[in-house]
């Protein structure tokens, strides 16, 4: 693939995975727009990468629309899309799968889901008319659950079922969809929850995921996975999902001895 020139958006950028995939996209030539709500953090990284960044909320989006028509005068049209910025809450501390406040939920949906949906609203089509990318990153537990965030899981979940919606609807015109599932990456946002599920097959460097991503560019594969167990772990819930309800309940008991009385 040529990198070189292209014009690629990263939302969630000033940080842990969005960071990792812009620096991989410039270092084979391409202009990156940053955006996180981390304002210094998006602009540093946007500096840094040939191109500019912005503070922008990705759940608000005449601000989301306003910074990719900025990013489209000042760079050229947009080649990649990488909605990444994520977020989730946790059941804690009663740990009841419908205990999070309704704010964490609606926040869940809010950064998770619709982020992707207002990119798309605004990009499918114009992107698809030049064989753009676009990437969705949701997650293994959108795939196979996040014990004790059931937020985080069920708008992952969703945020799966939109990227595939994306590549049935828009890719026959030529837009290449991925959805970016990783299992535990060493970022901020698993500071303090180490102990979780997402941990047990070991937390690799953001970097790593970056290079996995920009391989799946190559091999035009859909679903992006980062360690090696989760096919194998989706492929045996869809085969036995009962058995797999079983096993993770086995799974979370396990982890609440470990964790002190908490799955994470
Ligand atoms: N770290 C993991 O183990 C892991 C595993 C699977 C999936 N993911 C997903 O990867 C993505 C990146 O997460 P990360 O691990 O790099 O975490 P991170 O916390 O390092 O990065 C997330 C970034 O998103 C930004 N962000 C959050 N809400 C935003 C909003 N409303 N508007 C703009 N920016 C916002 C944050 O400021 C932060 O810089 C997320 O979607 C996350 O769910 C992470």
């Amino acid at each position: 693939m040529d990198y070189s020139g292209k014009v690629a958006v990263v939302t969630g950028a000033a940080s842990g995975i969005g960071k990792a995939i812009a620096e991989a996209l410039h270092a084979r030539g391409a202009k990156i727009a940053a955006v996180d709500l981390n304002r210094s953090g998006a602009e540093a990284v946007g500096e840094a990468l040939g191109g500019f960044g912005a503070g922008v909320d990705v759940t608000d989006e005449a601000a989301l629309v306003r910074f990719i028509n900025a990013a489209e005068r000042r760079l050229g049209p947009i080649d990649y899309y990488i909605s990444n910025a994520g977020i989730g809450v946790t059941d804690g501390p009663g740990w009841g799968a419908g205990d999070a406040p309704n704010a964490g939920w609606q926040a869940c949906w809010d950064v998770n889901v619709m982020a992707s949906v207002y990119a798309a609203r605004h990009l499918a089509r114009s992107m698809a008319s030049r064989d753009g990318v676009f990437v969705v990153t949701a997650s293994a537990a959108g795939l196979l659950n996040m014990i004790g965030d059931a937020p985080y899981s069920a708008t992952k979940a969703a945020a799966v079922a939109f990227a595939e919606s994306l590549a049935i609807t828009h890719g026959d015109d030529g837009l290449q969809v991925h959805c970016l599932c990783p299992e535990g990456v060493d970022t901020p946002l698993v500071k303090g929850i180490e102990g979780g599920a997402q941990g047990l097959s070991g937390y690799i460097d953001a970097s790593e995921v970056a290079d996995t991503l920009l391989q799946a560019f190559e091999d035009r594969r859909f679903l992006v996975t980062t360690h090696p167990n989760t096919p194998q772990s989706v492929a045996m819930k869809g085969s036995e999902y009962d058995r797999w309800v079983g096993g993770m309940r086995k799974l979370r008991r396990m982890l609440i001895e470990a964790n002190n009385g908490r799955p994470m």
